[in-house]
């Protein structure tokens, strides 16, 4: 990319740095060699500023909230591919063709099975835990089943480790849901898509056959895709940071997962639907945007807001389609959490608050009330996000391993600590 040099001064020092242009977007300073020219870092908590890497996989236009993948809008990815194809897109960087789309299907579908002795593993977890820890600890565990994918040296391993941990994601998540209810673990069946099959894992019993609803399949399916990848969120930045000192895939998932756990951040689908159930009915929505609004007051609007994003999320659009598509399947006219959803935004949205503080309703916010409606239990919904964000993480990793330039990333700091001082004997303090 083009590279020009922008000059400021520091004291009476002055200072050049290149300037690099991406292929879209802001451009960056590259400040790699800042510290060695002034003996001064940079200062950036939260990295609102900082540009951590290149990558060519998604760009993000939070002013006009554009989200491309690869260069594909959201919007066309969501309406005419499905997951898999998404995931191929990611990985690879180009649409498959239809014999390269067939023979990932194919590869991936084979991949859904999890080594039996994995059933054994959950069996030391509480039944009560958060399937959010299950699925923590359960990604991290496969590391100690799948050696022969965790050379990360080896390109043939990486394809290997990262075709098995998406299409094991769905396994491990649906019985992370079962142990949760005490119910038997389901096998993949090799004949179903992604969705379905993740579906079929979650709500059939072995008592009986377990009917698909096609409207459901394609409605999780997309919602997979809204979730794939999203730049250099916090989840992906632990991935890529965890990735950095050679630790193998699946640890570095595992990673990504407990981040993704946050209520800033993945978790919020969560706190968004435990909020407008709070929240319970339009009439005290009031109170709870002037609770958000109140400084004192610890409480936000979840499912609102974004780092990036000073505009819609354009996935939370398609989020409240499919959430619409859900109901009507389910022939729910007037779900009164949608209603507190609707009349929350609407109200969000004139309120000088938000409109000056650019809070726009994020993807998290229509996701909750579509994956109850579903049959989802709360507690599952980061579940899904993590299973739908793997495909992005793994990409994300992949590309920052194939980087010949990558090497471990390791953040400085601002010292506001003691300066040196001698140890003080126990007798005498
Ligand atoms: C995801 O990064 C990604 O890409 C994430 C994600 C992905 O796909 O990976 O998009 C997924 O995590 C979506 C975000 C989900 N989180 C929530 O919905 C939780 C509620 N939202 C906020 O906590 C907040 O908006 C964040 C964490 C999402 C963004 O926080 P920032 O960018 O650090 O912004 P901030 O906290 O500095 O807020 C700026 C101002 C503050 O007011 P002032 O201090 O300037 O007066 O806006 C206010 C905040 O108090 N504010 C809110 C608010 N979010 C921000 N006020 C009320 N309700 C909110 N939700």
């Amino acid at each position: 990319m083009s590279a020009t040099t922008g000059s400021f001064s520091l004291g009476d020092t002055t200072v050049s740095m290149p300037v690099k242009a991406g292929s879209i977007g802001p451009s960056v300073v590259d400040i790699s060699k800042l510290y060695a020219q002034t003996g001064m870092f940079t200062f950036d908590p939260g990295f609102t500023s900082t540009a951590s890497c290149e990558s060519e996989i998604t760009y993000i236009d939070g002013d006009e909230g554009v989200l491309l993948y690869r260069g594909y809008p959201i919007a066309q990815l969501a309406e005419h591919g499905d997951f898999l194809e998404t995931c191929y897109l990611l990985l690879y960087g180009e649409l498959p063709t239809a014999v390269q789309k067939k023979d990932f299907d194919y590869r991936i579908t084979r991949h859904t099975m999890v080594h039996e002795q994995m059933a054994r593993f959950f069996q030391g977890l509480r039944r009560d835990a958060h399937p959010m820890a299950i699925m923590v600890a359960s990604v991290g565990a496969l590391s100690a089943f799948y050696h022969d994918s965790t050379d990360i040296s080896d390109p043939r391993q990486r394809m290997v480790a990262s075709f098995r941990l998406i299409a094991k994601m769905p396994t491990l998540a649906a019985m992370a849901y079962k142990y949760s209810i005490g119910q038997p673990f389901i096998y993949p069946k090799n004949e179903l898509g992604y969705a379905a099959n993740f579906l079929r894992m979650c709500f059939a019993v072995p008592t009986e056959d377990y009917k698909i609803n096609p409207v459901f399949a394609r409605a999780l399916d997309r919602i997979f895709i809204l979730h794939a990848d999203h730049e250099q969120n916090a989840s992906t930045s632990t991935v890529r940071l965890a990735g950095s000192s050679g630790a193998n895939p699946f640890a570095c998932i595992a990673a990504g997962v407990a981040c993704l756990w946050g209520p800033a951040h993945g978790g919020a689908n969560e706190a968004a639907l435990k909020m407008l159930t709070e929240i319970g009915t339009v009439d005290n929505i009031p109170k709870f945007v002037a609770r958000a609004k109140d400084k004192n007051d610890p409480f936000r609007l979840m499912g609102f807001g974004h780092r990036v994003y000073k505009n819609y999320d354009p996935r939370a659009k398609i989020m409240q389609q499919t959430c619409h598509e859900v109901l009507s399947e389910l022939g729910i006219k007037d779900d009164p959490l949608l209603d507190v959803a609707i009349e929350l935004e609407r109200i969000a949205l004139s309120d000088e608050y938000f409109i000056e503080k650019k809070l726009y309703p994020n993807i998290d916010f229509y996701s909750g009330i579509t994956l109850k409606a579903m049959g989802f239990p709360v507690s599952m919904f980061t579940v899904l996000f993590a299973v739908a964000r793997t495909s992005g993480w793994i990409a994300q990793w992949k590309e920052m391993i194939e980087d010949p330039g990558q090497k471990i990333g390791r953040p400085r700091q601002l010292y506001i600590g003691a300066p040196q001082r001698d140890y003080t004997p126990l007798d005498k303090r």
